[in-house]
């Protein structure tokens, strides 16, 4: 006998990615661990349930019979409230689960007495780079944005030098140089594009210069703490906008991609700002989900504002569901790897710093502090 580790189908409209792949599945097996896939649970991304038997799992078909058989649940996203119900007492939920979003879901967490570990909650030290699922799902994040802008935009992005005369290389402008904006900036070089790029934390210079692409130079730094941006003073906010304002009205792209954790995506483009803008440019707004970068973003629909079009796409990583789901899927089974086992069950060893951040209910409390303060000022 060894511990069970079950991943079930996803649920939430559109979401195509699976939490562990058949590539996954043969490394666990490996391990003795049994793995039990729901059927279907990985069409969305292209793996046959044939796949998944051929690597090791066993099938099944019965959603209710995989939670009450497992002893780890793999997901992407947080169960439901009704789905979570099927969870067995004393199992663990490894999943993102953007707590602040689901204060109910985390109180029947607590009540059913879960062990559950939220993904995007593993502090970003060195050790947990290969379990850090923001980095890995940003990535798709940049790189299809770009894709996308590329596509709504009526220019080539490269310089091309063609019979019928020689074409412009596309003036890409990527703001916000985290994860998303660094592989941004790559897939527009990778097109041809002349790249700029523009963060608030002075650091990303060398990392935007490293890749081909000009930074807009800033005189403030507003690097916090872990190495994320905090939120500007009114007054760097407007020195921020006239810094920009010349820059997006002379680009052909803008890719945003700002955010700052735990708050609303800071505004970066004003509508006066696109107002002023080329006709026929482009900006594709990452930031859509937490509030948007542009002022005039509505969240998964394509705007038209006086000849430009602005665009925030929502939950991108389905679109490449495939790639999505390997890297999610890794970073699931090196965060399996600090678990550990005895007499065939789960242990936890609470020193260490990736179980402590990351874990959010536990023995029917919730553990995780920034959890428990919203809960209790009953923030939704
Ligand atoms: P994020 O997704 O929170 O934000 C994206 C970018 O927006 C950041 O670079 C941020 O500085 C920028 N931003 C915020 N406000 C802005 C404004 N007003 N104007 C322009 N840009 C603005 O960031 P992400 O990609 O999650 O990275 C955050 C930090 O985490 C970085 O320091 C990065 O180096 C670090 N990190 C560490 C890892 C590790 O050691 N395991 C792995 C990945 C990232």
């Amino acid at each position: 006998m060894s511990i069970s580790v079950a991943v079930p189908k996803e649920t939430n409209a559109g979401e195509l990615r699976v939490a562990l792949v058949p590539e996954t599945v043969t490394r666990l097996a490996k391990l003795g661990i049994k793995v039990l896939v729901e059927e279907g649970a990985g069409v969305g991304a292209s793996y046959s349930d044939q796949a998944y038997q051929d690597a090791g799992a066993t099938l099944i078909s019965d959603v209710r019979s995989l939670y009450q058989q497992a002893d780890l649940v793999c997901k992407v996203q947080p169960p439901s409230y009704d789905e979570a119900g099927l969870l067995k007492s004393s199992s663990v939920l490894v999943t993102m689960l953007h707590s602040h979003r689901h204060p109910k879901l985390v109180l029947r967490l607590q009540d059913q007495n879960i062990t559950t570990f939220a993904m995007e909650l593993i502090p970003r030290i060195t050790r947990a780079q290969s379990m850090d699922v923001l980095s890995s799902q940003a990535t798709v994040a940049g790189y299809k944005g770009v894709l996308i802008a590329a596509e709504l935009s009526h220019r080539f992005f490269p310089m091309l030098t063609t019979a019928a005369g020689t074409i412009r290389p596309a003036k890409v402008l990527i703001l916000g140089a985290g994860v998303a904006g660094l592989q941004a900036i790559a897939t527009a070089r990778r097109l041809g594009a002349i790249v700029e790029a523009y963060d608030v934390r002075r650091a990303t210079r060398e990392q935007v210069e490293s890749l081909g692409a000009k930074f807009l130079q800033v005189e403030m730094d507003a690097e916090s703490e872990g190495g994320y941006a905090r939120e500007l003073t009114d007054e760097e906010k407007q020195h921020e906008q006239a810094l920009l304002w010349r820059s997006v009205g002379e680009a052909d792209v803008v890719v945003t991609t700002a955010q700052i954790p735990g708050r609303e995506a800071p505004r970066l483009i004003t509508t006066p700002m696109v107002d002023d803008m080329k006709a026929g440019a482009v900006i594709v707004d990452l930031a859509a989900e937490s509030g948007g970068n542009c002022e005039l973003t509505v969240p998964g629909e394509p705007v038209q504002h006086k000849g430009v079009t602005i665009y925030g796409p929502l939950n991108l990583f389905s679109s490449l569901a495939i790639h999505a789901s390997d890297m999610y899927s890794r970073n699931i089974y090196s965060f399996i790897g600090v678990l550990g086992q005895e007499d065939n069950s789960l242990t936890f060893n609470w020193e260490d710093e990736i179980l402590a951040g990351s874990v959010v209910t536990h023995n029917g409390e919730i553990k995780n502090q920034g959890v428990r303060e919203l809960l209790e000022r009953g923030e939704s």
